[in-house]
């Protein structure tokens, strides 16, 4: 039996089993926002948690650290000569079609505008990847991006899609002078039928906001995920995001049942349909949905959202091994079925990560080499309790896990949430990231992470205090449910030794375990190079022809994704 603990006051502490008393709670919508980031900025925690005993570790100052640019990063890289450059007249062309206002261009190219203007749409999250757009055009309606896009193609103008720019590949930004695209004017909800649950609504609307319209009529969006306060429905499509609740969801592949988007050539493929059955022809759609932008704007989605569960229950537990949370999944699965709504893994690392960067105190007062957090989400309070009873004091009485607390409360779920969402945001505390998200079959999943540490400790890249050193730690962590890990090398800058120690080792590990370089976040700049790792030379040959079918001219995000 674990030993019994003190409750603190704030979480319910799990103890022996027959004690427990999980509350079920109304479904709630978590409101997540990214710290808007910009070049002068610093980090700061996702949360507002923070505990005066624990003070949050300053972070360097990084104002001075301006993001390089991509085109020194990757100096291969050759800016595409077939591509015009934007002039004046192009510029005067998309007021006639966009109108003049500030909000519809951002235009460095006949005017004064300052860099500075640009950094946001230019840079990405993790301050990694710096394009050098001049013109940021921001539609308001499909006809205005197919004259827009028919346009750049006629001229041969290289664009790029652009939502909330919360992308972790560097596909949002541009890499030289492309033209970003920016979707955050088409941001209508066109149509909610609650019988069906089908909800239609334009490719800018921020994901949060999707979700709290369909809340007002019970039902939930089928993703969520860390970024939710500024990512956009059109990108997550996109991009296939997968997120916290896929385990319960499944994939965009599964959820969208229509797409409208406009080809390079100004073509809109009208394929909004609401139906879940439609067995005729090649399911066209399914090429946009994970696309990145590629071969067309996703303009308007067309998705099934499930019905929004009124008991939902969330725990957060400390392990000893990571076999100890294989068990405690698979308990999960036996005895929780189809109430299990999201199982994420954090390794110790990551919850320090989290402590240090955010100030937050943790759940668990002593320290367990492995976190797991289980959300339940049922229609049926008193069914779901009984299930979530009956799991709990099996997985402590044998224990497969050793401590534990549940949410009793909304402020509660949110903070035990905050310790999985909040690491992205941690990671980048000190100054960078390089972030891996792969699958790896379950078995073999936290080895890379054992792996890559140990690879750090030897070659002297990585110290915790010495900011001589330019990795800070190794953290693993992810969506367990889904096979999927999210390695992180926290560093406090970015730098070739680390890169040159990482690439390809990591994705030909994750290659011999027949596992995927990309599980979630896409390829964009960042794995373009990597995909033979997953893929064959036929696939690849054959995605190739697919984008060359619909872009014959490459003028849709180059040099990213094949
Ligand atoms: P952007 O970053 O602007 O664009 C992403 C890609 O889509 C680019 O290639 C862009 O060109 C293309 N694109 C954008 N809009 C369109 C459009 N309308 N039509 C065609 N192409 C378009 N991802 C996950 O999968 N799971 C997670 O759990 C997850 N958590 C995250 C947590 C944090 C804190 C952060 C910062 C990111 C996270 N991400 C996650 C990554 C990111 O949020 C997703 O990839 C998201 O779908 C990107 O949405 P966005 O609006 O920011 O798109
Ligand atoms: C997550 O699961 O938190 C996201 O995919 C983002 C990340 O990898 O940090
Ligand atoms: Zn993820």
């Amino acid at each position: 039996m674990p030993p019994l603990h003190r409750l603190t006051p704030a979480l319910r502490r799990l103890r022996a089993p027959n004690t427990l008393c999980p509350l079920s709670r109304p479904s709630t919508s978590r409101s997540f926002h990214l710290s808007p980031r910009t070049l002068d900025e610093k980090a700061s925690p996702t949360t507002s948690a923070s505990s005066a005993d624990h003070a949050p570790q300053e972070a360097p100052d990084r104002a001075q650290s301006k993001i390089k640019y991509t085109s020194d990063s990757y100096p291969d890289l050759k800016r595409d000569s077939r591509f015009k450059k934007v002039t004046k007249e192009d510029v005067e062309h998309f007021r006639s079609v966009l109108g003049s206002s500030e909000a519809a261009i951002l235009d460095g190219v006949t005017n004064e505008t300052g860099e500075e203007d640009f950094e946001s749409f230019n840079s990405d999250w993790m301050r990694k990847y710096r394009g050098q757009c001049r013109l940021v055009l921001k539609p308001e309606t499909t006809e205005q991006v197919s004259k827009v896009l028919k346009y750049c193609n006629e001229q041969m103008l290289a664009v790029v899609p652009q939502g909330g720019n919360s992308g972790l590949v560097g596909g949002s930004v541009p890499v030289f002078d492309e033209i970003i695209i920016n979707l955050s004017r088409m941001n209508q909800v066109r149509s909610f039928d609650d019988v069906s649950g089908v909800l239609v609504a334009e490719s800018g609307v921020i994901l949060q906001q999707a979700d709290e319209h369909v809340a007002k009529q019970s039902h939930i969006f089928p993703l969520d995920l860390g970024a939710k306060g500024t990512c956009q429905i059109g990108a997550n499509v996109a991009t296939n995001a997968g997120g916290l609740r896929l385990l319960r969801y499944g994939s965009m592949h599964g959820n969208i049942l229509g797409l409208e988007c406009v080809l390079p050539d100004g073509t809109i493929m009208d394929d909004l349909s609401k139906l879940r059955k439609n067995n005729t022809g090649y399911d066209l759609k399914q090429l946009f949905i994970g696309g990145e932008g590629t071969i067309g704007i996703i303009t308007a989605i067309s998705i099934l959202c499930p019905q929004r569960s009124n008991a939902v229950n969330v725990a957060y537990f400390g392990l000893e091994s990571y076999e100890k949370v294989m068990e405690a999944f698979k308990e999960a699965k036996k005895q929780l079925g189809e109430i299990l709504s999201a199982f994420e893994l954090m390794d110790a690392a990551s919850q320090s990560l989290y402590h240090k960067a955010s100030g937050a105190k943790l759940p668990l007062e002593a320290e367990h080499p492995f976190y797991c957090l289980i959300e339940t989400s049922g229609s049926n309070t008193e069914h779901d309790s009984e299930k979530l009873n009956a799991f709990l004091e099996h997985v402590m009485s044998e224990e497969i896990v050793s401590d534990g607390v549940m949410a009793e409360s909304e402020t509660q779920v949110q903070s035990l949430w905050a310790c999985r969402e909040g690491i992205s945001e941690a990671g980048q505390h000190w100054g960078g990231v390089y972030k891996y998200d792969l699958s790896i079959p379950l078995p073999e999943l936290y080895e890379l992470v054992e792996d890559a540490r140990k690879m750090f400790e030897g070659n002297g890249l990585m110290s915790a205090e010495d900011e001589s050193f330019p990795v800070v730690d190794v953290v693993g962590y992810g969506h367990m449910g889904d096979s999927n890990l999210h390695l992180n090398v926290a560093v406090r800058r970015y730098d070739k030794e680390v890169e040159k120690a990482l690439e390809p080792w990591v994705y030909e590990w994750v290659a011999k375990r027949q596992g995927s370089i990309s599980a979630e976040h896409g390829l964009g700049i960042a794995k373009k190079a990597y995909i033979g790792y997953s893929r064959s030379e036929t696939m690849i040959k054959l995605m190739k022809q697919v984008k060359g079918l619909f872009d014959p001219n490459g003028i849709m995000n180059p040099y990213k994704y094949i």
